[in-house]
């Protein structure tokens, strides 16, 4: 189904905005605002929560109509976009992924090749996507921290990050969790219909959307944002 393409106010009610777009639930984790937030509105929660409120709106909007985003349109504040893809990173290695595998060897009760290589290729991926998002907290963050405060490395700039994000190879993180989940689905020969494999798979699916949303913030959002930042200061 097509999204509804709609551009999210200030002055919107976000019990309003979550209710259109179940989507918006993650980034409210990742912005540490906790529901129960009643009728107010974005910009108010934002205020009592001291969270960045162009920046929040710049990434729901983004993440609900997949409408390419300018830097020039809307002054986001990088260290919001960090610290939201921080979070993230969090989300995905230390919770989302554990309760995944964990759900997985529940779910596959028989020990066979394809369930050995089922977990290998699940673990395969979870190093994979550990290293990524390592790699972005260690070199990229703190490459952007230095940019912030004034100083920029002569070795190192933005665009050679943006290359490296997406390789076309299968050896990127969201092709292995295609293979994955095709394995699963091809391969594993349940013995009956089993409830808690399709859940898992069900995980497996939304952790992939979630992903390609948080790549999405990555490319649209901070890339562009940290090109702006760089072109303000001269290579040392
Ligand atoms: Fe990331
Ligand atoms: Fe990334």
């Amino acid at each position: 189904m097509k999204k509804y393409r709609t551009s999210y106010k200030p002055s919107d009610k976000l019990c309003d905005i979550v209710c259109s777009d179940d989507a918006m639930l993650q980034v409210l984790n990742r912005f540490e605002i906790p529901l129960g937030f009643g009728e107010k509105t974005v910009q108010q929660v934002c205020d009592e929560r001291q969270v960045d409120c162009a920046t929040f709106l710049c990434i729901i909007n983004l993440i609900h109509s997949e409408v390419a985003y300018s830097v020039n349109d809307m002054a986001v504040s990088i260290p919001s976009v960090m610290e939201y893809l921080r979070h993230s990173h969090h989300y995905f290695l230390d919770f989302c992924l554990p309760r995944i595998r964990e759900n997985l060897v529940k779910a596959m009760q028989i020990t066979n090749k394809m369930t050995e290589l089922i977990l290998r290729a699940f673990d395969e991926y979870a190093l994979e996507m550990r290293h990524h998002m390592n790699d972005e907290d260690q070199k990229v963050f703190t490459y952007v921290s230095g940019l912030l405060q004034g100083q920029r490395e002569g070795n190192y700039n933005v665009l050679a990050f943006a290359e490296d994000h997406h390789p076309i190879d299968d050896s990127h993180v969201e092709a292995r969790l295609s293979e994955l989940k095709n394995m699963i689905i091809k391969y594993y020969a349940a013995e009956e219909n089993d409830l808690l494999l399709n859940a898992v798979l069900e995980d497996i699916f939304s952790c992939d959307r979630e992903l390609s949303n948080h790549c999405l913030v990555e490319d649209s959002v901070l890339i562009p944002a940290i090109l702006k930042l760089e072109k303000q200061l001269p290579k040392r």
